[in-house]
């Protein structure tokens, strides 16, 4: 019991840089922990610009120029050949890396499936993973929350794409997926920084067999859905088989919905169990604000698993997962690439220049938030919303996230059901620290004290 934590004054945060660095040091500084890179100024300045080998980079904090990034002149910035690079071989030109018409109808085409109709539909789904969860935590000790919220994730997202097919093998994509992450993540952080292309990029040897298997999989999947039709309840893909553009009424060919469900599977799964295990984990921080939560999910649960209709009645939970969206942004990282020249903050921006949108500096940043390193979910009290672009867990603008609803509604159900049955305490030594990989993930895991109550 000893080694139980009371609460600090701020949970861990990213050491941010105070000095200039040269290539090399960024370089290895990047290796470790991308958002190392990240300068201290981005945190207190509107903009922060540099250039790293032959690559001019801008760094963007400035609510106005973000909007003209992500809204107004969408089309000169579109995802960065980085971005492109490393989620290409993985899920091809789908909605997420596609741009211009290409994108536009398949996002239109999928826009439906993410109706709060749909969504409620699938609810039962998460209910059902919340409360396989809990029956996992009941033994209880010291359990890396991180670990089983990757678990839970999972098991949704792939009882929302290909359940049923009889070839699922909700380990091996896991481990693909994971596996392809983990490697295809540190391309990344050459390309960021600027070393040129023709550089071996040595995780790239280890990527065709995740990626072959991953592909694979999906595509069993397709082949037997369409054999078999619809389920009862129709799926992501039964909702994307039935997806169509309203205006050129073009669907999706086999290799375009493998691709799409594929993104759903990478961009989904891992953004919510981070979501989750960083609000657990400032849940243990924090006692008094798991009390309050634990009394708003008691009164609604009354000991039931949370499902969909519960959702209006948890304010307080929904609070907590904005906050902790903003303390631990899952893609902390947004990056983009100038097609052409324009002006933001009154600075030139050549065509070619990085454009990069730190949402880690930007939801830290001192002109946009009041003590900006506490964690304080009165942030979001009262439906109190933020200044617009000064807040981007689900990016904004047309390429804002097509999930983040689903998600929400996801993390508000197993939060809920988690912390109204289950004590969540910090340990000694082991707070996780945030570092970036693709996504902001907690190195260490997140190991908590877990009690059944
Ligand atoms: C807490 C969980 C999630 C977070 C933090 C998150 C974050 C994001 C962000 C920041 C973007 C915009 C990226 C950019 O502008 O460069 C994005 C886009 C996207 N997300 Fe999510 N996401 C989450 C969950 C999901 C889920 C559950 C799905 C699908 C089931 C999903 C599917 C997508 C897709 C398809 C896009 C690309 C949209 C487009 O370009 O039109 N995400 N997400």
């Amino acid at each position: 019991m000893t080694d139980i934590l009371k609460s600090g004054a701020e949970p861990p945060k990213v050491k941010l840089v105070t000095e200039v660095w040269g290539p090399i040091k960024s370089l290895m500084a990047a290796r470790r922990n991308i958002l190392e890179i990240i300068p201290m100024a981005a945190t207190k300045q509107p903009m922060v610009s540099g250039r790293t080998g032959s690559v001019r980079w801008h760094m963007v904090m400035d609510p106005k120029a973000i909007g003209r990034i992500l809204k107004e002149n969408l089309d000169n910035y579109p995802k960065s050949d980085v971005t492109k690079n490393i989620l290409k071989p993985a899920i091809g030109d789908s909605m997420f890396v596609a741009e211009g018409a290409h994108w536009r109808w398949q996002r239109r085409a999928a826009s439906p499936v993410f109706t709060h109709r749909n969504i409620a539909n699938l609810a039962p789904i998460m209910t059902a993973a919340a409360d396989v969860t809990c029956d996992r935590l009941k033994a209880g000790g010291v359990i890396d929350m991180y670990e089983e919220m990757v678990k839970t994730t999972f098991d949704v997202i792939s009882n929302v794409t290909f359940s049923g097919s009889g070839t699922m093998d909700s380990d091996a994509v896991h481990h693909a997926i994971d596996r392809y992450i983990d490697q295809t993540a540190r391309i990344s952080l050459f390309d960021i920084i600027g070393v040129p292309t023709w550089v071996p990029r040595p995780s790239r040897m280890f990527q065709p067999n995740a990626l072959k298997q991953m592909k694979r999989i999906a595509d069993q999947s397709i082949e037997n859905r369409k054999k078999h039709g619809a389920k009862p309840v129709p799926d992501l893909l039964d909702l994307l088989l039935e997806g169509e553009d309203p205006e050129t009424k073009r669907q999706m060919n086999m290799a375009e919905l493998r691709d799409n469900l594929l993104t759903f599977i990478v961009a989904g799964h891992e953004t919510t169990a981070l979501t989750l295990s960083w609000a657990l984990y400032l849940c243990a921080f924090d006692p008094e604000v798991q009390d309050k939560l634990r009394k708003e999910a008691g009164s609604v649960l009354q000991g039931r698993v949370a499902t969909a209709q519960d959702c209006d009645a948890l304010p307080y939970t929904e609070q907590v997962i904005k906050e902790a969206l903003r303390m631990y942004p899952p893609a902390a990282f947004v990056s983009r690439t100038a097609q052409a020249a324009d002006e933001l903050c009154g600075r030139q921006i050549r065509r070619k220049d990085t454009v990069m949108l730190p949402i880690y500096a930007l939801h830290r940043h001192h002109d946009l938030w009041e003590n900006p390193d506490q964690f304080d979910p009165e942030r979001f009290a009262d439906g109190h919303r933020p200044e617009r672009y000064s807040y981007l867990p689900f990016g904004d603008g047309p390429r804002i996230c097509i999930g983040a609803q689903f998600a929400t509604i996801e993390a508000k159900i197993i939060l809920a059901t988690l912390i109204s049955r289950f004590k969540f305490e910090r340990l000694k030594g082991r707070d996780p620290r945030p570092v970036m990989v693709l996504t902001l993930r907690p190195e260490g895991g997140v190991p908590l004290k877990v009690t059944q109550i």
